[in-house]
């Protein structure tokens, strides 16, 4: 029984942007999104954000039907934040999370919200404890309050178990604190950090619990932190890649934006960007620096260097690339090539055919076995509507040519070298059109005057 608090109300100053900080993104989706995401796995009665002014963008990034705003206005301080969303909590137990601490895991928060106390804290002991509150114990290991940094002595900044700031609370209990709260310190904020001094003066059990790993406690605040926080989390997808059988040329050189579902013996090189949902197939290679979004690699597939894909699907045993784009529309049946500064747009391949060098194929529906020569272009826009064009089975199409859609290539039809096809063709025919070759006998090049 649990309503989940995101704190989101931060201006950002230190991140210099006009972007709200929890906008930012982190692995191609706003910080927030990854606290929403991960609050939800907690399947709570209600996640309600509280952010603040000039965030009327964070209402429409994360809107979602399961997730309520409310507007903190002004910010008083992350006491007064949650005081702003505890009129509408109607579960027994609030957890508080921030929209700006994205790592942190499902598992440590089922672990915070198990602990048995009324008052439940996660906390961890750094090595560099500046900046965060400290938790203040008893002889007996009791906790007996948090101090912020500003607010703390010599003796209490010696302290190294810090307050993540994450918690879980009775929500009647954090409704009684909160009223008796008073901005009486160095920052003339309300800290939701004083109700541990209250709990513990109730003589309410306070338990902590620590994060299975400490990154997942850091904050954004800054583009560095922000940029920090992207490589740990790049860096975790990138094991659990290789643990399920993923060979990665370079663990530290991959960017997953998304969801990357692999088959198995899937090997991917160096620097390699993944966006939206892409599926790769058994046995499938993508060579370094490929950009894949929204796409689908059949089995067997090899991906060659410097290729873009999005929202496209290839079939088992093509090749593309290197230096391919693939761009939306664009399906490859079983063994297709598509060579070096070969762009597809909504186009579809049928089995065996082969595009291997400088052209463009676009809103075209390609047989089987058809050949394309280097540098053939299908002009498929006039300048105010896209029009089709159909090239069937076994048709070989000679170099530089231009396919003037609409038009039909007729099956087996062979086109000469450097045309202009304006009219469909025949089947079985060789079709050309092409300026007579001339030789002037005699001709001789004009030579400089002599001065
Ligand atoms: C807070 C904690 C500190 C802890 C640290 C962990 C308090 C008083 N202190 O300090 O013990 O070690 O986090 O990072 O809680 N926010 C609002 N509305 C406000 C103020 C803040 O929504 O009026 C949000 C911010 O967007 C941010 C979070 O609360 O996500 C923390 O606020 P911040 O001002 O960064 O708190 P700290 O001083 O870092
Ligand atoms: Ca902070």
């Amino acid at each position: 029984d649990l309503d989940v608090v995101i704190l989101a109300a931060g201006k950002g100053t230190r991140m210099h942007s006009d972007t709200p900080k929890v906008l930012h993104a982190l692995a191609g989706r706003p910080l927030l999104a990854h606290v929403i995401a991960t609050a939800r796995e907690l399947n709570p009665a209600r996640i309600v954000v509280v952010y603040g002014h000039g965030g009327e963008q964070v209402r429409e990034r994360c809107a979602a039907p399961d997730v309520d705003f409310v507007l903190q206005a002004p910010q008083l301080g992350t006491g007064h934040a949650v005081q702003q969303a505890l009129p509408g909590l109607e579960s027994e137990n609030t957890l508080i999370l921030y929209g700006d601490v994205p790592l942190v895991s499902a598992t440590t928060l089922r672990r915070l919200c198990r602990a048995k106390a009324r008052l439940r804290l996660l906390t961890t002991a750094l090595g560099d404890p500046t900046g965060y509150g400290r938790i203040v114990r008893a002889r007996n290991g009791e906790v007996q309050r948090i101090v912020e940094e500003k607010d703390a002595t010599a003796r209490e900044k010696a302290i190294r178990e810090i307050n993540t700031g994450m918690l879980c609370a009775r929500a009647a209990d954090l409704k009684r604190w909160l009223h008796a709260m008073h901005n009486r310190n160095a920052q003339r904020e309300y800290y939701l950090t004083d109700i541990v001094g209250m709990a513990a003066g109730e003589k309410i059990a306070i338990d902590t619990a620590a994060p299975d790993a400490d990154w997942e406690v850091l904050g954004v605040n800054s583009k560095d932190q922000l940029a920090r926080v992207e490589r740990i989390y790049q860096w975790e997808r990138a094991q659990a890649l290789m643990r399920q059988g993923v060979s990665l040329a370079d663990p530290a050189r991959i960017d997953v934006r998304g969801e990357l579902v692999c088959g198995r013996d899937v090997a991917i090189d160096v620097n390699c960007v993944f966006e939206g949902r892409v599926v790769l197939g058994d046995r499938v290679r993508i060579g370094a620096n490929c950009v894949i979004r929204d796409s689908e690699i059949g089995a067997g597939s090899e991906i060659l260097p410097f290729s873009h894909l999005d929202q496209s699907a290839t079939g088992a045993d093509c090749r593309v690339g290197p230096y391919s784009r693939l761009r939306p529309g664009t399906q490859l049946s079983a063994r297709v090539h598509a060579g070096n500064f070969v762009e597809i747009k909504a186009s579809s391949v049928a089995d065996g055919s082969k595009i291997n060098h400088l052209s463009y194929v676009g809103d075209a529906s390609v047989g089987r076995n058809v050949n394309i020569g280097a540098g053939t272009i299908i002009c498929n826009y006039d300048g105010a509507n896209k029009h089709r064009t159909v090239i069937e089975d076994d048709v070989f199409i000679g170099s530089d040519s231009q396919l003037v859609a609409p038009v039909t290539i007729g099956r087996g039809t062979t086109i000469g070298a450097g045309s202009t096809i304006t009219r469909d063709t025949p089947p079985g025919e060789l079709t050309f059109s092409r300026a007579k070759q001339v030789t002037v006998s005699g001709w001789k090049r004009p030579t400089k005057k002599q001065k």
